[in-house]
Order: C-alpha cells, then structure tokens, then sequence
C-alpha cells in the first residue's frame, strides 16, 4: 500500500522525490508529504493527489540533498493534511514516513500519554515517531539505536524512514513485511518500497530483509539488524524495465495495458515455446519437474486477480494432468491451519510479489516443509525471493490499479506449466502436444484481433452506464473469467457486479432477474454449451438483459442475446485468454462514461501490502 521514497546524495533531493511519488502513485493516491533537509528539516504534507502536493510545495524552500516522501493509502485515520505523511515527533527531533501496520500503537500510545505526550493525529505512525523520540530523549544513545530499540516494542509491520534533525547526514530504514529497497548509486542512495522509482538511477540494489535497519549515509551504507547482527547483503542487478510509463497515447494506463496484451503474451511465452514448437522449457521450475510431476496435489494461493488466474490453473492442471488442485485465498489459508506437508507443492501467484497475506501463506507453507514455487511479474520481489522456484510472468510493469495485462500472462504461465506437465505425465502427447503449443503461438494475433472490437463495446458499454447491479455467470473454464469480469467492473466503475456459476443462478441470483438486471454470459462453445444456452433462455424468459460473449460463428446464444459479442474460435484451455478482454473493455468504457477515476479507484491500491 503506501509508497515510500528517499533520497541521500550530492544532488536536489526534491526531484527524486517528487517523481518518485509519481511513480509509487499506485500504492495509495489520499494523501502525500515530504520532508527536505538542508541542516533543517522542512516538512510539506497535503491530501490529495501528487499533483496537489506539487502545488502546495511550489514556490516553498525545497532545497536539500536529504529527504523522504510518502504517497498514502489510510489505514489509521482518516484522509487529511495532518494526517498524511511524514510525521514529526512532538519535539521535532525525528521525523518519519510508514507503510504497514503497528497493531500495538494504542498500548504505546497510553504509555506515550504517561510520559506527558500528545498527539495531532489520528495515526499509529506519529505514535512510532513519538516513541523514537521518547526513548532518544532518555538515554545518551543515536538515532539509530533509538529507532532499533523502538522496534522492539512495537507488534505489527512495517517499511519506514526515519530523519533525526540531530544527526542530519543519514536515513534510518527499517523493514518488518512492508517491502524496502534500497538502491546504491555513486555516492549517493535511494530507497523506496519498490524498485519502479529507484531503476532509472541504479541497477545495483539491496532488498531488505525483515527485521533489517539501514543506516544511509552519502558515502556509506551500514545494515544491521534489531539485534544488531550484520545481515547477509544481496546486491542484484536490476532487470525491470524503465521509461515505459507513458500512456503512449491512451487516455489511461487501463486501456494501454488492455491494448498491450497481444504483446504481454507473447513476452511471457517467448523463449519458453521452443521454436520449432515441440516443447515448453520454464527454466525457473527445471530443477523441480519432477517433483512437480510427481505431486499429489497442489494448491494455489493467491488473492484478487491473481486468485482468479488460480482458479484457471486449477481448471487446466486438473484437465491435462490429472493433479489434484486446490485453490485457497491467501487470507484464509494462512490462518485456518490448512493440512500441508513436505510432500505437497503450494504455488504462490501475485503479480507484484508483495501481497501481505500471499507472502504470509507462502511463510506458512515454507513451514510446513512443503515445495513453494512463485508466479510473480516483480522481479526481485518478496515471492521471488521467497519461493523455492518459479517463473516470471513477463507483462511488463501493470501501473492501472485494475490489473488486466498481468492476469493474462498469468493465465499463460499457468497453460505453460500445464501443458507441460500434462506431456511429462504422457497424458498429452506427439502430435496433440505440438499442435496446442502451435494454438497458443497464435493467442496474441487473435488478441489483436478481438481488441477490433472496441469501438462496438463502448457503443455497448453506453447502454450500461447507469445500471444499479450487474450479474456475470460462466460454465468451466468461463466461470473464473466470469468472476473477473464482475470484479473489472466493481473495481473501477463502482457498479455492484456479481460472478457466478451459471448453474448456480437457479440457487439464488435468478430471483433478481427483471428488465433492469444486465447478465453478462460468457457462452464458449465447449461441453456444457447447451446448458448455458438454456441459461440464456432462462433469463431471456425473465426479462434480463443479455450481453453474450460467444465463439465466433455462434448463432444459438447470438439468436436470443441482446448484445453479442464474437471471440475468434480456439481449443477451451486458452479461451479465457480471450474471453476475458472484452469483459476488460466493457468495465473500462462504462467506468469512462461514469467518470470515473480509472487507474486510480477510490479506496483501491495496487499493492496491498498490509493485511
Ligand atoms: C490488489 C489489486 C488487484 C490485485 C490484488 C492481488 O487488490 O488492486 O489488482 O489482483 O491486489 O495483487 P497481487 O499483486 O498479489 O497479484
């Protein structure tokens, strides 16, 4: 959730801050601050957007070469100016931006009260900043060493900053669950809680460790832990793309990352379809295969989008390789003392790799002695630091809130694994091998195809703009897509939407079913075509409003629908690959004609990395 920059070095800090905010954006968009030092401390802070920071800010003194920024996403207290970051502690000696959590902030806050404290706000970070300070004042001790014996009381998570205005030359960082980078320039450092600010100075980057304390100066960079204890340093070379944050034209990161995924596919399959398409290399699993196909049962865990891409997985993995799946919010396994053991293979999915409750999960399940393989697009991130193996998927950086372009290479690395394991467990083989690996070779231009269709779902999407509810129902591998599809649009349009079995309708949603209630019924043709033609009918037969995504051709559902919509003709497993953008497309537009925002939804972050 937040976003956390910083900056040390010869240069101006604000520029580093201020576009690196820009960058971290996504994480939390209520609220920003930041704080400059030039021998002292200026703090400027405002709700709102960057942009409204940088307006606030504009003719102010922002000189310095030492500062911190913040982007935020509420979690104690509500959206306002003196709630947002940076906090100052009550005598002004520390000053300190937070992402995550400290659950214990109310006990420290009495105790803080005892001691003759008050508070501005309503946050459990002014209470740490206190805290700081507090054990600072009473003992002849460094900044440094107040803010590690600080931690030590403190139950919860965080990824923080920390300025002492007596010892002006150093950040203090320290890392508890909420991901921290630092990254290590020529006499100089950043760090932030995800490398996206950080890559266009520096390859050459840290990732802290939990429990780690980063002393930053301009020359020198000092890593211990609470315990004082020198931790192992991994320097890594970054490998993420920079400068492609542009909207290139679009009128959001949305819809450009919708346009991208002809690409985005291709990216994440490239290199791993070998060329003469006879087999699938995913060289982050190869020294695990075996295991793999050789399990008894995996389970997925993953949470949102990515919990959607696993319920896929489960679709395929159970269809072409015959493995039990289980498919678990990350939430709900990492607290209901799951059964696990070495001898099952848990598989995380998360595009940003620094989902608090997925992390956890994976935690857990590293615990338990089971096999633990990522999905991830961040490289670098906790999952792939975490996991025991895994793969990439290679979308490129999702910077809209609502994740499309990610989802889809998901799905791709999920069809990947299947097909693979379904020919080493000779389930397919020879020729039905080749010829599907062939078939996913074509998904992208398919792709482009379907996205010619935007024109005629925004003319739909007009039709939709004021409805009160939507409903989403599929069959087999069209029931996630269908859940997607309802979350697309609650995310970003705010209309209630459901997903549904289709099915299942006749449990419950049939009954809300009149003239007023929308269906959209992803009718590919596969096994259970005919039932879900009886669906359509079924609520054709009620009054509801049809909108069908079909196989090219159709003509049963296109007959009784009222708005049709074609996806090009391909074997089932990779159907949702497509069926999925024009669900994409239609929440997008409708959210347009709503006005509202859509790379950033109200309440809503990219990466949530507080549980
Ligand atoms: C947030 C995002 C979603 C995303 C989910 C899981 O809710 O807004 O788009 O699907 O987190 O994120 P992850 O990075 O773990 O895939």
């Amino acid at each position: 959730m937040c976003g956390i920059i910083g900056y040390i070095g010869p240069n101006p800090a604000y520029p580093v801050l201020i576009n690196g905010l820009k960058r971290l954006e996504y994480r939390g968009y209520d609220s920003a601050g930041i704080s400059i030092l030039d021998g002292t401390p200026k703090v400027y802070k405002c709700m709102g957007k960057i942009q409204d920071l940088e307006d606030y800010v504009s003719g102010k003194d922002i000189t310095g070469s030492v500062g911190i920024g913040h982007t935020r996403w509420a979690t104690h207290g509500e959206p306002n100016d003196i709630n947002a970051h940076p906090h100052t502690s009550r005598d002004g000696h520390f000053i300190i931006i937070h992402n995550g959590i400290i659950e214990n902030w109310d006990l420290l806050k009495k105790e803080l009260e005892r001691n003759g404290y008050s508070f501005v706000s309503d946050t459990d970070t002014e209470v740490l900043a206190n805290l700081i300070e507090h054990i600072y004042l009473s003992g002849d001790i460094k900044a440094e060493a107040a803010v590690r014996l600080a931690l030590t009381k403190v139950v919860g998570t965080y990824g923080l900053v920390v300025i002492c205005r007596n010892e002006p030359d150093q950040l203090i960082a320290a890392r508890c669950s909420s991901p921290l980078v630092i990254g290590i320039g020529s006499s100089e450092y950043f760090i932030a809680s995800d490398a996206s600010p950080i890559a266009e100075y520096t390859k050459s980057v840290i990732y802290l460790n939990d429990n780690d304390v980063a002393i930053i100066k301009k020359d020198e960079l000092i890593l211990k832990t609470l315990q004082v204890d020198e931790p192992k340093i991994t320097l890594q070379n970054l490998n993420i793309e920079t400068g492609k944050y542009e909207k290139d034209g679009f009128d959001h990161y949305m819809l450009k990352e919708i346009f991208e995924q002809p690409r985005s596919i291709a990216d994440t399959f490239r290199g791993r379809l070998v060329p003469d398409q006879s087999d699938i290399k995913l060289g982050g699993l190869h020294s695990v295969l075996t295991q793999i196909q050789n399990a008894r049962r995996i389970i997925i865990v993953a949470c949102g989008t990515s919990w959607h891409a696993a319920l896929i997985g489960e679709y395929l993995i159970e269809d072409l390789c015959r493995i039990p799946v289980e498919v678990e919010y990350a939430s709900e396994f990492r607290y209901r003392d799951p059964v696990l053991g070495p001898e099952d293979i848990v598989v995380a999915i998360s595009q940003s790799g620094e989902t608090a409750d997925t992390l956890a999960a994976v935690r857990l399940a590293k615990e338990a002695g089971a096999l633990v393989l990522g999905i991830c697009n961040v490289t670098g991130s906790g999952l792939s630091r975490e996991t025991h193996a895994g793969v990439y998927t290679h979308a490129g950086i999702e910077i809209g809130v609502a994740s499309t372009k990610a989802f889809t290479a998901q799905i791709t690395v999920l069809t990947m694994i299947a097909l693979l394991l379904g020919n080493k467990r000779e389930l397919i083989t020879g020729d039905k091998y080749r010829s599907l690996i062939g078939e996913m070779h074509s998904i992208p231009s398919k792709i482009e195809v379907l996205l010619k269709q935007d024109a005629k779902i925004r003319s739909i999407a007009a039709g939709f703009k004021d409805v009160c509810s939507m409903l989403f129902i599929g069959r087999g591998y069209c029931f996630p897509v269908a859940l997607e599809g309802a979350l697309k649009l609650k995310e970003i349009s705010y209309i209630h939407a459901e997903g549904y079995p289709a099915a299942e309708m006749k449990h419950g949603p049939i009954a809300l079913i009149d003239n007023n209630m929308p269906v959209v019924v992803i009718g590919i043709r596969d096994k259970s075509y005919e039932k879900i033609v009886s669906n359509v009918q079924e609520i054709k037969a009620r009054k509801g409003i049809v909108i069908a995504i079909v196989s090219e051709g159709d003509e049963q559902i296109a007959s009784i629908a009222d708005h049709v919509i074609e996806i090009p003709s391909t074997n089932i497993i990779f159907s949702s690959l497509l069926s999925v953008i024009p669900l994409q497309l239609l929440s997008y537009h409708i959210a347009v004609l709503r006005e509202c925002n859509i790379d950033q939804p109200r309440n809503l972050a990219k990466s949530v990395t507080v549980e």
